[in-house]
């Protein structure tokens, strides 16, 4: 429903926008002030088994609704699969007719609100269903037995001398003799057996297969996600209630990445797909298969003894290790294709954390899923690992990418909102434009679990949104803000400068392209694995690689050694119709697997011969080198003060029928100003749009060439600014092009007339476009800034209301006076304390200025997790918590001004002081040490809070 209601605004947008004068015109966006839900974050929302109160429930997720949150992800999380359960799971389990009331209570109430539903597969991760154990569709693996003939424990096998014997086995025994040598043989049996695995626990006397367990299924056929999905279809969607109610709220069915364990990974008629696929039987080769990077993450080898063959000279598992995957692949292909299709069928479209992790193909299997989903923890919050999945998902025209954020292995309640939004930040800057929030729990009682609440993971991850925290009163200013970064980058489709190759054979992600050189000077960029680059459709046209796409400007591929036969031929075909390709290291030519190394080599030979094709080596590569050869930026970046501590990344979306482009800018890097020039057409006209606040706002101060606008803007570490250049409404008037130091900025005022914000009395000029330059005569200076202070302080601290319950209670403590401001750690009696506290304060407008004459600005100092002020008792905008200055010009009267600010804390010190009385689901925190070793975390107002005064100066021109 998202994408076609999109497209419909931005055409009506066009038409509004030109008919309105620009006074009133609200910006380019027409839902950027109050996104819609689908734009929203979600949350991941865990109950801990189906005895919860369906009410509870309901309410929960009307409190989602109630903090601006865009839906939730229902995961029944039956603490992880493993137990032990504390409530009757035969009764209450996953799947059972109690299950299927939360599941219609949550239903209901998402329906209700508007918000979007999205629920796991399964029990815990969602990989698997309740079961009868060992029927059809349950998870499978190869296992083998091994003797030797002979003597000595051997882990080199004489590739050569391999042979199948499964034609002499008659009723599971073998007669055979082995050939007259000095050698020893190794006699391998294999078995294909149920793995037994669940992912959720089976529990003593279950009174029917429903309240047994579930059982992960089988992820490497159709046959395993059917298993899924009929269970389903049979036990929870055969109701036309909920049926209607997920037509209504649902958006996707949901699994999360793969955590199971087998010897090997296998499937019924494994064998013969392999063999139709990769031309040769792998029975000879089987012993070989049980490696360690076979196993989950790399994990460790199934067996003591890992057998690899003599002429394995890299004791890798050789190219066979490769065929096999490539093989399970396809069957994991078919696993995910089922779900689209039942997702379809339900009128929901599928999300999942696809392949990594396991011995599969990420890259190939990421534009299966309708929303791809990676993760801020497994991806270990490094965007270079994130480019690895967008781009195969932005070259598909994939342009939902959703991320499970926020997950820290730091012990949960320590997460503060500054650092989740830094997680949002990062996510968008590489086009991971859809968030889930990890996450909300249930919030009602539940078996032997005290204050502050049912805490998943046994306290181990991060985090436990919701009421019980301090911050969530103020929650919905980071929701508003995730939503409007969320609404731009999902506008059109992606424009990416540079497309990197690789391959990775490995379950573990790993940086490809080193350094952050090519992002500081603004090339955007991301990978491309074999199979996309092989793509039937992706095409180059006027040396573009999916022109109508990402548009990459070239290929690069560093530091790549393989490469298989498809993406050879891909690359001589790009390159052939015109576009640049970069080789920087070594030519990849070698087939990982048994594929056709001759044609990759052909194909590789033919390609470093021809025109626009340029090999050098790694250290060569850069982006001097890129601009020198024509390619550059599509936002290009340079520090003012050529300090090159800035890094600015930039993520652009494109929108041909809405005429416009967007653009969200990030530096991660230190304080800078940065001069960036947007490669855009001439008749674009710029916006800045405010994440924080919702204001759309014409750019004043810029300038324009026939391809481009070039402007300048200062940015905090870590502050992001949106740009949207929209096509052919240029208002009439001129604009500032550039002015000297002592002016701050330059804007538009209520009537459309330029205005400058000067900083000091020196003479300050400003040159307009259409030539004029304008001469200020030196100003007054304007008056030092106010020092706040003293400051009321008054603390609700976030307590249990007693030891038996998950209830809390807000005590509020008696007001102080602050002469200074200092963390709450270092005043005695709140170094323990979580809550909120309300700092107040009064000041005096100076007698002789006059406030509409100034720009006032109210510094807050840093934002250690959350704040929100008053002046004179309305509420001040959002504060960016990476520039928290406010202007509050509007706000203020002459004479007395009242202040007030509320800043909170996570619940941290609250919990660390109550360590030893707190219990979830009947255990301790999993890792104590995250709070015992951990010192109490300063929060609180530090300030220094200060008025600052510029003047305002009206341009006649
Ligand atoms: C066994 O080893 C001996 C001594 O190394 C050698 O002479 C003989 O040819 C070997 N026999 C076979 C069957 O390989
Ligand atoms: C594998 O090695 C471990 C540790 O040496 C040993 O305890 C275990 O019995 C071995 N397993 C097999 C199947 O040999
Ligand atoms: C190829 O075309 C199909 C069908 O139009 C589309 O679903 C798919 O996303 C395209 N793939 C790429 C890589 O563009
Ligand atoms: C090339 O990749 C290898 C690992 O595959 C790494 O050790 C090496 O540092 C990389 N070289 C460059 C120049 O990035």
């Amino acid at each position: 429903m998202s994408r076609f209601a999109s497209v419909a605004w931005a055409v009506f947008l066009v038409c509004r926008a030109t008919r309105l004068s620009s006074s009133e015109v609200e910006g380019p966006i027409l839902d950027f002030a109050s996104p819609r839900n689908v734009d929203r974050p979600k949350f991941r929302y865990w109950f801990p088994d189906a005895s919860v109160s369906t009410t509870v429930i309901a309410n929960d997720v009307k409190t989602i609704k109630d903090v601006g949150g865009g839906g939730l992800e229902l995961l029944s999380f039956y603490n992880y699969g493993q137990g032990p359960p504390l409530t009757n799971w035969s009764t209450y389990g996953f799947g059972t007719p109690a299950f299927k009331e939360v599941l219609r209570a949550a239903l209901n109430a998402s329906a209700e609100h508007g918000l979007v539903f999205d629920f796991a597969l399964g029990p815990n991760q969602g990989q698997g269903v309740p079961s009868e154990p060992a029927t059809p569709g349950l998870a499978y693996e190869l296992v083998y037995g091994v003797t030797e003939i002979r003597s000595g424990i051997i882990n080199t096998l004489k590739g050569s001398s391999a042979m199948d014997l499964t034609i002499l086995t008659m009723s599971g025994t073998l007669t055979w003799t082995p050939p007259v040598s000095n050698g020893t043989y190794s006699l391998f049996a294999f078995y294909e057996r149920y793995t037994n695995e669940q992912n959720c626990i089976s529990i003593p006397n279950a009174q029917t297969w429903l309240g047994n367990g579930s059982w992960m299924v089988d992820h490497f056929s159709a046959t395993g996600a059917k298993k899924m999905t009929d269970f389903w279809d049979h036990n929870l969607f055969d109701d036309d209630d909920i049926r209607s109610l997920l037509r209504e709220a649902g958006e996707y069915s949901w699994e999360d990445s793969m955590e199971m364990m087998a010897a090997l990974w296998w499937t019924p008629g494994f064998l013969d797909r392999f063999e139709k696929g990769r031309g040769y039987s792998a029975i000879k080769y089987l012993p070989v298969m049980f490696q360690a990077s076979n196993l989950w993450n790399g994990y460790s080898p199934p067996y003591n003894t890992t057998y690899i063959f003599d002429t394995d000279l890299a004791r890798t598992g050789g190219k066979y290790l490769q065929d096999y995957k490539t093989t399970l692949n396809e069957g994991y292909q078919e696993y995910l294709q089922h779900f689209q299709q039942w997702a379809k069928s339900l009128g929901l479209g599928h999300s999942a954390q696809p392949a990594y992790n396991l011995p599969l193909d990420m890259q190939a299997d990421i534009p299966i899923v309708e929303a791809p989903e990676l993760e801020s923890l497994g991806f270990n919050e490094d965007i270079d690992l994130y480019r690895q999945f967008t781009g195969p998902a932005h070259l598909a025209g994939r342009n939902v990418i959703s991320t499970e954020i926020g997950a820290r292995r730091i012990g949960a309640y320590a997460l503060t909102v500054p650092a989740l939004a830094g997680l949002l930040q990062d996510s968008y800057a590489v086009g991971v434009n859809t968030m889930v929030i990890h996450g909300f729990p249930y919030t009602g009682e539940y078996v032997q679990t005290t204050w502050p609440g049912y805490t998943p993971f046994q306290y181990e991850f991060t985090e436990m949104w919701g009421p019980r925290m301090p911050a969530w009163r103020h929650f919905g200013d980071l929701m508003l803000y995730a939503a409007r970064n969320a609404l731009i980058t999902k506008i059109g489709v992606p424009k990416v400068d540079l497309a990197f190759y690789y391959s990775s054979p490995s379950t573990v992600l790993s940086d490809i392209y080193p350094g952050d050189d090519l992002t500081r000077a603004g090339y955007t960029h991301e990978y491309l694995g074999p199979a996309n680059l092989a793509s039937p459709n992706v095409t180059v046209s006027g040396g573009i690689l999916a022109a109508d796409g990402p548009a990459y400007k070239t290929i690069v591929i560093y530091n790549q050694t393989s490469i298989t036969s498809a993406a050879s031929a891909a690359l001589l075909r790009f390159a052939r119709a015109g576009l640049p390709i970069i080789i920087a290291g070594p030519v990849p030519r070698t087939s990982l697997d048994t594929d056709n190394q001759a044609e990759i080599s052909a194909n590789m030979e033919a390609l470093i011969g021809l025109p626009g094709v340029n090999v050098m080596s790694a250290r060569c590569f850069s982006p001097a080198y890129l601009s020198a050869m024509g390619i550059t930026p599509r936002a290009s970046v340079t520090t003012l003060s050529g300090s090159n501590n800035g890094s600015l990344s930039t993520f652009w979306k494109h929108d041909e029928s809405a005429g416009l482009d967007a653009v969200y800018v990030l530096n991660r890097g230190k304080p800078d100003s940065f001069k960036i020039t947007f490669a855009v057409q001439a008749d674009s006209v710029p916006w800045e749009l405010d994440a924080w606040t919702g204001s759309q706002t014409r750019v004043a101060t810029y300038q324009r060439t026939n391809n481009s606008v070039t402007l300048n803007t200062p940015l905090q570490q870590n502050q992001t600014k949106i740009f949207i250049f929209a096509r052919g409404d240029a208002p009439e008037g001129v604009h500032a092009v550039s002015h000297s130091n002592s002016i701050k900025s330059v804007h538009f005022n209520t009537e459309n007339k330029l205005e400058a914000i000067v900083k000091n009395n020196k003479t300050a000029t400003i040159a307009l476009s259409n030539g004029t330059v304008l001469t200020l005569p030196p100003r007054p200076l304007p008056p030092a800034n106010l020092p706040l202070g003293p400051w009321s302080l008054t603390i609700e601290s976030f307590e249990p209301l007693s030891n038996t319950s998950v209830q809390g209670r807000i005590s509020t403590l008696p007001p102080r006076t602050l002469t200074t401001l200092v963390p709450w750690t270092q005043i005695p009696d709140l170094q323990n304390i979580s809550g909120i506290g309300a700092y107040e304060t009064t000041f005096t407008f100076p007698p002789n200025l006059t406030i509409t004459e100034h720009q006032v600005l109210l510094h807050f100092g840093p934002i250690l997790n959350t704040l929100r002020a008053w002046v004179n008792s309305s509420p001040v905008p959002p504060v960016d918590f990476a520039d928290p200055v406010s202007d509050v010009t509007s706000l203020l009267r002459p004479g007395l001004n009242s202040l007030r600010i509320e800043v909170s804390s996570t619940l941290f010190n609250a919990v660390k002081a109550r360590l030893p009385t707190i219990l979830s689901a009947g255990g301790p925190a999993q890792a104590p040490g995250d709070y015992t070793k951990a010192d109490y975390v300063p929060f609180g107002l530090v300030g220094p809070v200060e008025v600052e005064f510029l003047r305002r100066v009206s341009l006649e021109y």
